[in-house]
C-alpha cells in the first residue's frame, strides 16, 4: 500500500512573513490522525527558514529546481549538495514551467534528476501534455517519451527513490482540473510503462497529480486507485486550503 504525498509547490510568491506564518498555520492545523506524507517546496531564498519551521514536524523539506552540475563557474545556479546540506529530501524535476520558460529539454531534465540520486535526494519528476497535444490525442505518447527519455538513461532502481508527478500543462493555474477518470487513465498508463522495467517499483512508486487541485476535487482525485496525492501550486498558499486537501487523503 502506498502512503499518500502532499507537496506545495510555493513557485516564486511569498515573502518571509508568508512563509513563516504558512509554516505555523500549517503545522497548527495538522491532524494528528492523518498518515499522508507532507512536503513543502518554497523559493531558495526561504528554504532555511522554512527548515527551521518545521523542525520536529512530521513536515519535510523540498527544493523547486537544481542544477544539473555538480559544482563550478554556473553562477546563479544551486547544486544538489548544496539542497542535501541545507537540509532538503526532495526536489521538483523538470516543472512545466521550466520546460515551456526555461527551455528545460528532456535531456537536461534527465541530468538534473540523476544529480539529484547522486546527491541522494528524492527527485519529483513532472510530465504533462498540453491542451494542443490532448486535443490531438497524443497524450499517451507525450507521457511516455517524457517518462522514457529518463527511464531509459537510469537504472529503474534509481525510480524507487523518485516521485511522478502528471501535471497536464492545461490544468495548472486555470482552474481547470482534469477529472479523476481523465487523470486515473494517465496515472495508470505511467505505472504500465514503468513496470515494464520493474513491476515492483512501478508499483511502489507515489504518482501525484497536480493542476488546479484544491479542497473541493481533492477527495475525488485521490480516491483513484493510482493518484497517490498531489503537487499543489496555487491552493499551498493558502494554510487553510492546504490543510483541506491533506484532510482529502482518506482513501
Ligand atoms: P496549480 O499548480 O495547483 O496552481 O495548478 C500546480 C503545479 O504547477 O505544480
Amino acid at each position: 500500500m502506498r502512503d499518500l504525498l502532499i507537496a506545495g509547490n510555493w513557485k516564486m510568491n511569498g515573502n518571509s512573513i508568508l512563509a513563516s506564518e504558512l509554516v505555523d498555520e500549517i503545522i497548527k492545523g495538522l491532524d494528528a490522525s492523518s498518515s499522508c506524507d507532507l512536503l513543502l517546496c518554497p523559493p531558495f531564498p526561504y528554504l532555511n527558514l522554512v527548515s527551521q519551521g518545521i523542525m520536529n514536524s512530521p513536515i519535510s523539506l523540498g527544493a523547486q529546481n537544481l542544477s544539473q552540475h555538480a559544482s563550478g563557474a554556473y553562477t546563479g545556479e544551486v547544486s544538489g549538495e548544496m539542497l542535501k546540506d541545507i537540509g532538503c529530501e526532495y526536489v521538483i524535476v523538470g516543472h512545466s514551467e521550466r520546460r515551456v520558460l526555461m527551455g528545460e529539454t528532456n535531456k537536461i531534465i534527465t541530468k538534473k534528476f540523476t544529480t539529484a540520486i547522486k546527491n541522494n535526494l528524492k527527485p519529483i519528476l513532472c510530465i504533462g501534455e498540453s491542451l494542443k497535444e490532448r486535443k490531438q490525442d497524443l497524450t499517451t505518447s507525450v507521457i511516455s517519451e517524457q517518462l522514457n527519455a529518463v527511464l531509459n538513461t537510469i537504472d529503474v532502481n534509481d525510480m524507487k527513490n523518485a516521485v511522478i508527478a502528471y501535471e497536464p500543462l492545461w490544468a495548472i493555474g486555470t482552474g481547470l482540473t482534469a477529472t479523476p477518470d481523465e487523470a486515473q487513465d494517465v496515472h495508470a498508463h505511467i505505472r504500465a510503462e514503468i513496470s515494464k522495467s520493474s513491476k515492483k517499483v512501478a508499483e511502489n512508486i507515489q504518482i501525484l497529480y497536480g493542476g488546479s487541485v484544491n479542497g473541493n476535487n481533492a477527495g475525488s482525485l485521490f480516491s483513484m486507485p493510482d493518484i497517490d496525492g498531489g503537487l499543489i501550486g496555487g491552493a499551498s498558499l493558502t494554510s487553510l486550503e492546504f490543510l483541506s486537501i491533506t484532510k482529502a487523503t482518506n482513501k
